[in-house]
């Protein structure tokens, strides 16, 4: 046999990598743990990057460990407490081992036979987190890879029930143009998914939003009545449990009423949020939630596991068959009526990677006290923040937080110049600085740092002494801002 092809499934090479593997992982979350000062966000530019890919493509030898090692040097540090960028969780380090278990296994998923464990624990991992949720009846649901598929695949089966005709046969009719109910500040990934599905600009009405940038439910009839004027044919009515921007719950309750009373598809996208539901403390910001047709939750946000793994959950379990009303003979037929093991009929992906087993061995080994502490951990570490910045003269809260993100700004005594351009300038030096990350945001046309406290280690001093660099770096620049708009 040919020797690469040998080699390349040599276990014992296997295991001699992967034993050393696992050292240098282990050392490295050492180095987090341990707050080892590091550039959280190594500095880089797109070019150099690649520059520095091609010549090493093209360099004479190459070392396996030695390559992982640079991967770890040249990566975002997602589970050093300095960082408190993006909505992406440090994962739990069981769930990134056993992760490898499952893409070593690769059980495709496509139907039930091509992975049948993975395909029994995904269910039952759904009506796990279903129940946590308060879902009760029949939910089901399917995973996917990622919130934004999530969404979408759960927007095609609103549509499908609530269109009034089969249009995944027919086609979109244009005498009867279609558009969901979405607060102002939405994911993107809904008004994608509208376009997508052919509704097009029109076919996302805005519902515009209160100071804390929740959807404002006084609203909604008037927005109705406007859109059904116009001729448009709503369908469904989606709520943020929580926004990306400014992390703040809609008013989930008042909006399952108002979907309830004019037959509207009530999902809920809590992506980032809804995973709440599960914690004694925090379960209030997301009542209704349990009233949803259709519910996504990544669990590479709120709960610990790697990107990407997106649950999304159906009330009535039978919509989960909604979504995809198509056939593929060789895959699909000859199974009976909508047998829910055969995963492809369900969701956007043919084959799929086993992404319930993770979550499963979590569930098992830690029980759901895991993620309850550490939503509770994080949320109130954005509540800590936000005393903080109360506290301290100069910094300004855009919103009170709910959660775990919280955007803010710092003014320096006597600035009149552009708070914009000021806050612009502090986030790029705090780029090049390296030591935190944080991100920004556009609060009503409003530049603020955005910070998401993803990492249940970072502490009241991480966060002060990430204010005192904002307060420095502020006052360094303030001067040559002289734009006073
Ligand atoms: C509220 C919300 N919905 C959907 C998404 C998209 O999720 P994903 O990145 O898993 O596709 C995000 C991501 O930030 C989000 O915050």
């Amino acid at each position: 046999m040919n020797h690469l092809l040998k080699q390349a499934f040599d276990p014992d090479e296997f295991r001699r990598e992967g034993h050393q593997l696992v050292d240098l992982l282990a050392s490295y979350l050492e180095d987090c743990r341990d707050n080892k000062p590091m550039h959280v966000l190594p500095p880089s530019d797109p070019d150099a990057m690649v520059g520095f890919w091609t010549k090493d493509l093209n360099n004479p030898g190459f070392n396996l460990q030695h390559f992982y090692d640079t991967l770890i040097r040249q990566a975002n540090h997602i589970h050093h407490p300095h960082y408190m960028g993006h909505q992406v969780v440090p994962p739990a380090p069981l769930a990134a081992l056993t992760e490898l278990t499952e893409a070593l296994l690769n059980n495709g998923m496509a139907i039930y036979e091509m992975g049948p464990s993975a395909t029994a624990i995904e269910r039952v991992v759904l009506r796990w987190l279903a129940a946590r949720i308060g879902m009760t009846g029949q939910p089901d649901g399917i995973l996917t890879s990622g919130g934004s598929v999530g969404n979408l695949t759960a927007l095609l089966a609103a549509r499908q029930v609530k269109c009034g005709y089969n249009i995944w046969d027919e086609g979109v009719r244009s005498e009867t143009p279609l558009a969901i109910m979405v607060s102002a500040e939405a994911h993107y990934s809904i008004a994608r998914a509208a376009r997508i599905m052919g509704m097009g600009e029109k076919g996302l009405v805005k519902v515009p939003v209160n100071s804390r940038m929740q959807l404002d439910p006084l609203l909604l009839d008037e927005m109705l009545t406007r859109a059904t004027g116009q001729g448009l044919k709503v369908i469904a009515l989606v709520g943020n449990a929580c926004s990306t921007s400014t992390g703040t719950f809609d008013p989930l309750e008042e909006m399952a009423d108002f979907a309830d009373k004019h037959s509207l598809w009530f999902h809920v996208d809590g992506a980032h949020g809804g995973a709440a539901a599960m914690t004694e403390k925090y379960r209030h910001l997301t009542s209704g939630i349990e009233r949803a047709d259709s519910v996504v939750i990544d669990f590479h946000k709120m709960m610990l596991t790697p990107a990407l793994t997106t649950a999304v959950l159906f009330r009535n379990g039978s919509h989960s068959f909604e979504t995809f009303a198509q056939k593929a003979a060789y895959l699909l037929e000859g199974n009976g009526q909508k047998p829910w093991f055969d995963g492809a009929g369900r969701t956007l992906e043919c084959t799929k990677k086993m992404m319930g087993v993770k979550i499963y061995a979590m569930i098992r080994l830690y029980g759901e006290q895991l993620f309850k502490e550490y939503i509770t951990t994080t949320f109130d570490l954005g509540h800590r923040l936000a005393e903080m910045l109360q506290q301290k003269k100069g910094f300004e809260l855009a919103v009170q937080p709910d959660g775990n993100i919280v955007c803010f700004r710092y003014r320096p005594v006597h600035f009149m110049g552009n708070m914009n351009l000021l806050t612009a300038t502090v986030r790029k030096k705090m780029l090049e600085d390296a030591r935190y990350y944080v991100v920004q945001t556009s609060v009503n046309g409003h530049i603020y740092l955005r910070v998401t406290l993803m990492n249940p280690f970072s502490t009241d001093e991480h966060l002060n002494s990430m204010l005192l660099l904002v307060k420095t770096l502020a006052e360094s620049v303030a001067d040559t801002i002289d734009d006073k708009r």
